[in-house]
């Protein structure tokens, strides 16, 4: 049952419309002075009040100011005399939803209040259905990060595993592969490239580069002579081997064409395809890039490490051989500081570069 105030302090009026209103259906309370009326609005919840705007002590006006202020959502009608029809006007600016003039008949303050009285219910309704609007949005929104935030974990815990795999079986270190990531991506952007998902694949390309030597069998990795026709062939498996690994799961797939490609060569004379030019994937070239000049910085058990500037010679000397000539090109624009950096710096775990290879969208 809605309920109504009616304020007038001719009690004539209140009589006549409470009665009226009542019979409509109505909950109605009345007041003939506003002290009365405000100590009705402020404890019950009135969906509608109807007012006098000429009164002794205060006017219906500073009622509706007052009220309207703190809920809304309440609707007023302004009962007026033809010579107050501006203040009755004023008060349509804070919002009352009509005025009747003295002498209203009834059948016309019925229609009045149950256009009101429907006013009312589509706002409140309206407001209800926002509400929920924002509740579901919110929830949804957090049910998103959570899921992200579980992927992105699941994620990294593969790339770890697999991280994890090769150094075990000391095939490649984790330090070797974390630099490898950091090369790639600063050539990467020295050549412009910001598209996340280029970034994405080219840095778990290149963590995960050798993955496929897991299956290379022992006394062909750590063979210390020279390796057979056979022996080269099953060593240079890998790259197939490691692309078969990984292209399985949906989100290494783009790094799995790095990990076929990466031995592969500028002029053709790579594997496992002898594929050339620019028909290798872009980041299988900055790849091989990065990977080289890594390797040739650091001991290794066939060779001992070049310096920084003698393996960058070496980068020249493979520029339209070995490597693209524009991946090397970009190499060198690099800033010989943040080079010197990635190197010196303690070998990283993969922990420490979560920010690095984070998926970027
Ligand atoms: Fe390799
Ligand atoms: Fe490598």
């Amino acid at each position: 049952m809605e309920k109504i105030l009616v304020v007038d302090d001719e009690k004539d009026i209140t009589e006549v419309l409470s009665e009226y209103l009542e019979k409509e259906g109505y909950k109605v309370y009345s007041a003939n002075d506003p002290d009365e009326a405000d100590k009705i609005l402020s404890s019950q919840n009135i969906a509608l009040l109807i007012t006098d705007i000429k009164m002794p002590k205060k006017s219906g006006l500073e009622l509706v100011e007052k009220y309207k202020k703190g809920n809304e959502d309440m609707e007023v009608i302004i009962i007026s005399a033809l010579k107050d029809i501006n203040m009755a006007i004023e008060a349509m600016r804070y919002g009352a939803f009509s005025y009747l003039l003295k002498p209203f008949n009834l059948s016309d303050v019925l229609i009045n209040v149950k256009n009101a009285i429907e006013r009312r219910r589509l706002v409140l309704e309206n407001k209800k259905y926002q509400e929920e609007l924002e509740r579901i949005v919110e929830e949804r929104t957090k049910e998103l990060k959570n899921a992200l935030k579980a992927l992105e974990e699941s994620y990294f815990h593969t790339l770890k595993v697999l991280v994890e795999t090769l150094d075990v079986r000391d095939i490649e270190t984790e330090g070797h592969s974390i630099r490898v990531v950091e090369y790639a991506v600063l050539i990467a952007k020295e050549m412009g490239i910001e598209d996340p998902k280029f970034l994405n694949d080219l840095k778990i390309g290149a963590l995960l580069h050798d993955i496929g030597k897991v299956g290379v069998p022992d006394r062909i990795l750590r063979k210390k002579g020279p390796l057979t026709v056979d022996e080269m062939k099953a060593m240079r498996a890998h790259t197939v081997f490691g692309h078969k690994i990984i292209s399985s799961v949906e989100f290494l797939k783009g790094a799995a064409e790095i990990v076929l490609y990466h031995h592969e060569r500028w002029d053709g004379k790579g594997y496992p395809f002898g594929r050339k030019g620019e028909s290798i994937p872009l980041g299988a070239r900055i790849f091989a890039v990065a990977d080289a000049f890594d390797a040739m910085i650091f001991d290794r058990r066939y060779r001992k490490a070049l310096s920084i500037r003698e393996a960058i010679e070496e980068l020249k000397r493979g520029k339209g051989t070995q490597f693209d000539p524009n991946v090397v090109e970009a190499f060198l624009r690099i800033p010989l500081d943040k080079i010197i950096k990635i190197k010196s710096q303690t070998p990283r775990r993969l922990e420490d570069i979560k920010e690095i290879i984070k998926l970027e969208f």
